[in-house]
């Protein structure tokens, strides 16, 4: 990006989000727990690990469709052990899920980003790559695109990865749960640095990630009186007098230009893709035989 570019779009920025952080999160999300690891500083969230407690908060409402973002900064310097996570889920036991994950790293070396899939409750869909900038210096938008046809992973825009409904192959797709969106700091030096090699210093302790740009423009069926699921996916739907942004058919599937950020993104920074992994899973699995976009 180029100093002219950076600074138009961080001025642009804070036009959009404004002055205060704590207005226009609260009137999305709130605290989940550890609110006393929660501050405000101008148009800024900081949520703090220290080694009584991590923190998290999650939105008021659940949403089918549409997208959400978040402008993130992350933890600087020694981060090694500790998760940052930005994700949408439903409950229950047959939750579906898509995860942004971003695994610490000691000081200097690349910070993780993991994603995931659940459908059904079951997960076991982890990529990881490490990012192409140093995710712990400016913001960075980190986006979630969910329509009836794709769930596409963005980075600043560029989709890093594409979740494809399948169904027609007999491939379950997540389309039929409301999702709440959801993010947290922890500490998960069991595994998260170097396979778990690596744990948290806390003499480097606080470990503070920085939030703005709170944005969620998606069907809301949270709250009110229980409706059931076939209810919720209806309402969520484009009808002949109801069309949603992101039933467009131009959104059911990547531009051109997108498969080719896709492809750049997944020659050059993954460092990880269970669809590759022969040893962990002894058939491939079935989303990865049809998925396009994980031919090389
Ligand atoms: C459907 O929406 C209602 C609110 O309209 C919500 O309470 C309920 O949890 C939703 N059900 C599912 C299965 O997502
Ligand atoms: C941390 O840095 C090491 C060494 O550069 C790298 O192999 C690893 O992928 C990085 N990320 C994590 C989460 O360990």
């Amino acid at each position: 990006m180029s100093t002219m570019s950076g600074f138009l779009g961080l001025f642009v920025g804070l036009m959009l989000v404004g002055l205060s952080a704590s207005a226009e999160f609260d009137q999305l999300f709130q605290p989940s727990w550890a609110f006393d690891h929660f501050s405000y500083e101008g148009d800024q969230l900081k949520l703090k690990l220290d080694k009584f407690s991590g923190a998290g908060f999650g939105s008021k409402t659940k949403y089918m469709f549409g997208r959400v973002s978040i402008q993130l900064k992350l933890v600087e310097g020694d981060s090694a052990g500790t998760v940052t996570a930005f994700y949408m889920s439903s409950e229950g036991p047959n939750h579906n899920e898509f995860d942004f994950e971003f695994l610490g790293n000691t000081t200097g070396e690349p910070y993780s980003v993991q994603t995931n899939v659940y459908v059904n409750g079951v997960g076991n869909r982890e990529q990881r790559l490490n990012l192409w900038f140093d995710p712990t210096k400016e913001f960075h938008s980190y986006s979630i695109f969910w329509n009836q046809r794709q769930v596409v992973f963005l980075v600043d825009d560029t989709p890093i990865r594409v979740h494809t409904n399948l169904e027609h192959k007999g491939i379950p797709y997540p389309k039929d749960q409301a999702m709440g969106v959801y993010s947290s700091i922890w500490n998960a030096d069991d595994w998260a640095t170097q396979g778990g090699r690596v744990k948290t210093d806390w003499s480097h302790a606080p470990f503070v990630a920085t939030y703005r740009g709170f944005e969620i423009n998606a069907c809301e069926c949270g709250g009110g009186s229980v409706a059931s699921t076939a209810e919720n996916a209806s309402k969520c739907s484009s009808s002949e007098d109801r069309k949603y942004w992101w039933d467009e058919p131009t959104l059911s599937e990547l531009s051109v230009h997108q498969s080719h950020q896709l492809k750049w993104v997944r020659a050059h920074h993954m460092v990880y893709d269970y669809c590759a992994d022969t040893a962990r899973f002894a058939a491939t699995p079935a989303e990865c035989v049809h998925h396009r976009h994980y031919h090389h």
